[in-house]
């Protein structure tokens, strides 16, 4: 590509000269940057990219993911791979589904301003500082439902003056909700024991002892639940 098509781009204050078309993952790596740590899945759901920038018509910090957000011309950017934010030690079963859990391991909870920051640089829209409003009164199901979404990229927790770690905090209570408060699935329940009682013991050992094509017949053959 012809220099004068490329644009101008600073990686931890040094600049480079990229296509106008490219991610900045992409435009990381035309720099010459080979990726290690910062990039998982490229496509927006690893959470893996967390990057900052600023542009040259903005005087506001921005935040992407880098395999998600395309470059500008005059963008100033740094990636964070990582976000020191340690997830607290528990044992589920030691926990109860409300507000002991929290304030047990993450008691700094409650020092939530609700300034809204986090809510801004959350790049799955996510509304973090509601999450964190039903975090503090306890309510687990409801800071599961609202953060199903989040792929602990860590900017809600690099931002927040109240040094919360919204996203472990997060995890926690959908691990207590799919633990104590999520409806069971009872056919998951009987066909498990059925296992256990060695119901399906003969079609298992007439399966293991089938070669592979004879297997991928059974497979293609096999009844299928109508849509
Ligand atoms: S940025 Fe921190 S203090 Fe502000 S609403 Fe979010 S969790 Fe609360
Ligand atoms: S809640 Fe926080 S960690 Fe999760 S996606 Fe949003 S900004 Fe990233
Ligand atoms: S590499 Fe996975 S979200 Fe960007």
């Amino acid at each position: 590509m012809a220099e004068q098509e490329l644009i101008p781009i600073y990686i931890m204050n040094k600049q480079y000269l990229v296509p106008p078309t490219l991610t900045i993952m992409k435009a990381l790596e035309y720099a010459g940057y080979k990726l290690i740590r910062g990039v998982g899945c490229r496509a927006g759901f690893c959470g893996a990219c967390a990057t900052v920038y600023r542009t040259a018509d903005d005087y506001r910090l921005k935040i992407g993911l880098a395999c998600a957000t395309m470059v500008e011309p005059e963008m100033y950017l740094a990636q964070i791979p990582f976000f020191p934010a340690p997830r607290a030690q528990y044992h589920l079963e030691e926990l109860k589904p409300d507000m002991s859990a929290l304030l047990k391991t993450y008691p700094e909870v409650l020092r939530c301003l609700s300034c809204g920051t986090c809510t801004k640089v959350c790049p799955q829209d996510i509304d973090v500082r509601d999450y964190m409003a039903d975090a503090m009164k306890g309510n687990i199901a409801a800071v599961a439902d609202k953060s199903f979404d989040c792929i602990m990229c860590g900017l809600c927790a690099a931002r927040c003056p109240a040094e919360e770690k919204q996203y472990q905090i997060a995890i926690l209570c959908r691990r207590l909700y799919g633990k104590y408060l999520a409806p069971r699935a009872e056919h998951l329940h009987k066909r498990v024991q059925e296992i256990m009682d060695g119901k399906h013991d003969a079609e298992l050992i007439r399966l293991k002892s089938m070669s592979k094509d004879e297997l991928k017949k059974a497979y293609y053959e096999r009844d299928i639940e109508p849509e």
